[in-house]
This record gives C-alpha cells, structure tokens and sequence, in this order.
C-alpha cells in the first residue's frame, strides 16, 4: 500500500483529483468505481473544476458505485443516485447510461445483486476504485464480520453506521436498515484502489488499517493484500499511527 500524507481534507480532494484526471487521460475507455459519503464530494467538486477549466471528458468513462440504499427510489433526494448527480454526474459529460448504481427498489434483491456483479464483469471490470473507509473499517457497506469472499449482496446496516449517516436525513428513523453493496472480493477485484481518510474520526480506523493483522471483523484490512492500493490520508487521519515514514 502506498501512503500519501496530505496536510487536510481540500488537499486530499485535490491529490485524488489529480489522480482520477491522470488515469482519464492515460485510458481510452476507463471503468472507475465510485463512492458516495462525505469523504468523496471534495474529489468529485474538484473533477467538476477540472471539467470546466481544462475540459477533461468522461464521454468515454463507465462508473460502477459501490452501494445504494433499499427501499429508496432513484427520485429520493437521500438515494445515492441522487447523490451522484447532484454531486457529479449532472456536472460532467458522462452518459447516464454509462452510470451504474445497485437498484434499491429491486422486487427480486437477490437478483438485482447478481445482476450487478455480472454487470461488472461484463463491463470488463473496475479499472480504478475509490474508497471512503467507515470508522468501524467497513468499506462499501461491508460491515465487520462480513465474508472476504463476497460478492454483491444485501446487508443490515449496523446502528453505527445508520448513525453516521443520519445527518444526511432528518431523523435516524428514516436512515434504511438495509442497503445492496458491492462484495468484498467484487473491490478486490478492481485492478487499482485508491483510499480517501480524513479527519480525527477516521484517525483509529487508520491506526487498525495500518498496524493491525488482516481480520473480517475490520473489513478495510484485507486491501492490505491488494497489489496496487494508494491511501491519500490527511494529517487528522493520520494522528495515531506509530510507524509512517514521515
Ligand atoms: C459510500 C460507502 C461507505 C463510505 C463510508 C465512509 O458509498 O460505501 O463505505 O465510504 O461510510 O463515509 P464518509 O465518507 O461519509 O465518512
């Protein structure tokens, strides 16, 4: 894994930015995989600078998400569709069709699952994946204890995880229990990942990340097997761990 310290949130946006529009540019068809969350919407404003200035296309790029919630349309503001447009999409020159989010309101989910990892290997795979990490390790909605070996699937969502995602609605009642995510072993797959942490809250799951053994009860930990993971951390991220050549 390579680390990139950056001093605060803004230069980590900035460096992941960088690196998106590098990949773009070196690919003719680039397949990234997105996230959604408060760490990624810095990247994504940067990206949309980046379009109108320099104007870098995504004419020929495909994006697979990695999650979205059950039981919200694609027309609720809180549906990580939603989130992509307003956050992305509606501001760049992607093609909606090349976009891919999980349907939440699926009537078959275990379908829908299949569906979407067989979309992902039909699409020829994930070039570039980013990833926010949860403070309790999880990535995607991959909470602890969830199988390596997974595909995309349907999770509970844990109640620390409804938590921290209740400020995006008004009441933690209306945070779904349940969401579709791409798999463990579906983000191993990709052929690059590059890791997004900011702030003090995240600085434990950094420390676990990068000091402890690799373990499904901290889902994060099995990226420490991928051959090719960059982790852009910014000094808050990064308080607690012991040995990172500075
Ligand atoms: C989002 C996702 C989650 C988030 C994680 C961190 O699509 O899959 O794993 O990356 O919950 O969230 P933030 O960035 O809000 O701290």
């Amino acid at each position: 894994m390579r680390i990139i310290e950056v001093s605060d949130y803004k230069q980590m946006s900035v460096k992941a930015a960088q690196h998106v529009i590098g990949k773009i540019m070196k690919s003719d068809c680039l397949t990234l995989g997105l996230a959604t969350g408060g760490t990624p919407t810095g990247l994504y404003g940067e990206l949309i600078e980046d379009h109108h200035v320099n104007g870098t296309s995504y004419k020929c790029v495909n994006s697979i998400n990695l999650d979205e919630y059950i039981g919200l349309s694609k027309e609720d503001p809180n549906s990580y569709f939603q989130y992509m447009c307003s956050n992305l999409f509606s501001h760049i020159d992607i093609a909606l069709e090349n976009t891919h989010i999980p349907s939440g309101m699926a009537t078959d989910l275990q379908k829908e699952c299949d569906r979407y990892e067989k979309l992902i290997e039909e699409t020829g795979g994930i070039d570039l994946q980013i990833l926010g990490i949860g403070e309790n390790g999880h990535i995607g909605f991959n909470e602890p204890g969830t199988s390596f070996q997974s595909g995309t699937h349907l999770v509970e969502l844990t109640e620390s995880t409804r938590e921290a995602n209740a400020r995006y609605f008004s009441s933690i009642d209306e945070v779904p229990r349940q969401a579709i995510t791409m798999g463990i072993s579906t983000i191993m797959k990709s052929r690059e990942i590059l890791l997004l942490v900011s702030g003090k809250s995240k600085q434990d799951a950094m420390k676990k990340l990068l000091e402890n053994e690799v373990t499904e009860s901290f889902p994060a930990s099995i990226l420490r097997n991928h051959p090719n993971v960059t982790i852009i951390a910014d000094k808050d991220a990064l308080t607690m761990v012991q040995h990172l050549h500075r």
